[in-house]
């Protein structure tokens, strides 16, 4: 008997680039969806096709493995490969991959994807499944048969999501706290539809130059494993040791840390202005220490906040992709026609403009 699961993408309100130095996150999932439906078969053959793609694949469950190779299936492969190497036994299928989630805006459809196929494959050996564990099997895939030394967000969320708030994830003890979503804002995704080449290369090297980072400090100061245990004190006192790069590098994880609890509370405190603050000073740091933004997502950001928006950022890894807005949920409409008029007139492109509502993680859905 057949059956289909399905994952949300996710936009990132704040904390961005610290979840590989144990830091911390605020996404929410977004209701756009990747879902995976699942005819089992006799075999311990996988034959996966997508609507996004001509080509299909094929993967046999007993002789899986090699490195990325650049296919759209390498994220089925991985997931394929990475569940049974956990030691779940699973049946071979006939897979469909539809979706919804914008592919390389920055909204995660890797994630997507990644969940929504090991969701289908492990509900069709009819066992429960543990939606951290899957969130780690989906990261290592993407490691091991992506590419991409990405951290645990974009994983974790699709998996966890809830509807009508934002994770505030601690990516080191994994512990959540949940928080709800004031009713009059809305939180808006602008897509600037542009993504820059260097995207996936460049992602590594900013992950390696934090570990730099971390080895420079920790020879200095005991107790140093990641960046998340270096306060913007212990960061000034070693500014001697690092190069100028590392140093900004570092600059933007320490302060972003301090900004995401701060950002945290002001939600929690519905205080919007504040809040809204925090995004531009994200943004501005994403673009200046950790240079991850683009010309696209610096105007889309101008624009937003010339259109009346509380605050704006890029989210996601950066180098194209989207910015999430924070706006009053009376003025969406008019924000939307401003920022799209502006958007053009800077860049030449129509933006994609959404109101984002959050939704549930991963879920079985109808075939
Ligand atoms: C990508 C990665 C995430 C995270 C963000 C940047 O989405 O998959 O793990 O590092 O970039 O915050």
């Amino acid at each position: 008997m057949g059956r289909a699961y399905r994952a949300p993408g996710r936009v990132n309100l704040i904390g961005e680039h610290t979840d590989y130095n144990d830091g911390f996150v605020m996404p929410v999932a977004i209701d756009r969806h990747t879902s995976v439906s699942l005819e089992p078969r006799t075999d311990r053959r996988l034959i996966a096709r997508s609507d996004a793609y001509r080509d299909p694949a094929e993967i046999d469950l007993d002789a899986i493995g090699g490195g990325p190779t650049g296919h759209w299936s390498d994220y089925v492969r991985g997931v394929a490969a990475v569940l049974e190497r956990d030691g779940h036994r699973l049946g071979g299928a006939d897979l469909r991959v539809r979706s919804d989630v914008p592919i390389g805006a920055g909204l995660s459809s890797s994630a997507a994807l990644e969940v929504a196929v090991g969701g289908a494959l492990l509900g069709a050996t009819g066992i429960d499944f543990d939606r951290t564990a899957l969130a780690l099997a989906c990261q290592r895939a993407e490691h091991e048969f992506a590419g991409t030394r990405c951290g645990i967000m974009d994983q974790f969320v699709v998996c966890h999501a809830r509807p009508d708030h934002a994770l505030l994830l601690d990516t080191r003890t994994l512990e959540m706290k949940w928080i709800p979503l004031p009713d009059q804002v809305a939180f808006v995704v602008c897509n600037t539809m542009t993504r820059h080449a260097l995207a996936g290369s460049a992602y590594n090297d900013r992950r390696a130059d934090c570990e730099a980072g971390v080895r420079a400090i920790a020879a200095r100061v005991p107790g140093v494993r990641a960046l998340r245990d270096v306060t913007p004190a212990i960061l000034e006192t070693n500014r001697a040791a690092l190069p100028d790069r590392i140093y900004r590098r570092c600059r933007h994880v320490v302060t972003e840390n301090a900004r995401v609890l701060d950002a945290a509370r002001s939600l929690e405190e519905r205080d919007l202005d504040a809040f809204g603050s925090l995004m531009g000073a994200s943004h501005r740091s994403l673009r200046d220490d950790y240079e991850v933004s683009c010309p696209e997502l610096d105007a889309m950001v101008e624009s937003a906040l010339a259109a009346g928006a509380y605050g704006a950022r890029m989210t996601g890894g950066g180098f194209g992709g989207c910015t999430v807005n924070l706006v009053a949920a009376g003025a969406v409409d008019d924000f939307r026609a401003r920022v799209a008029g502006r958007y053009l007139e800077h860049t030449g492109h129509t933006p994609d403009i959404y109101v984002c509502t959050a939704s549930r993680g991963v879920e079985a859905c109808p075939l």
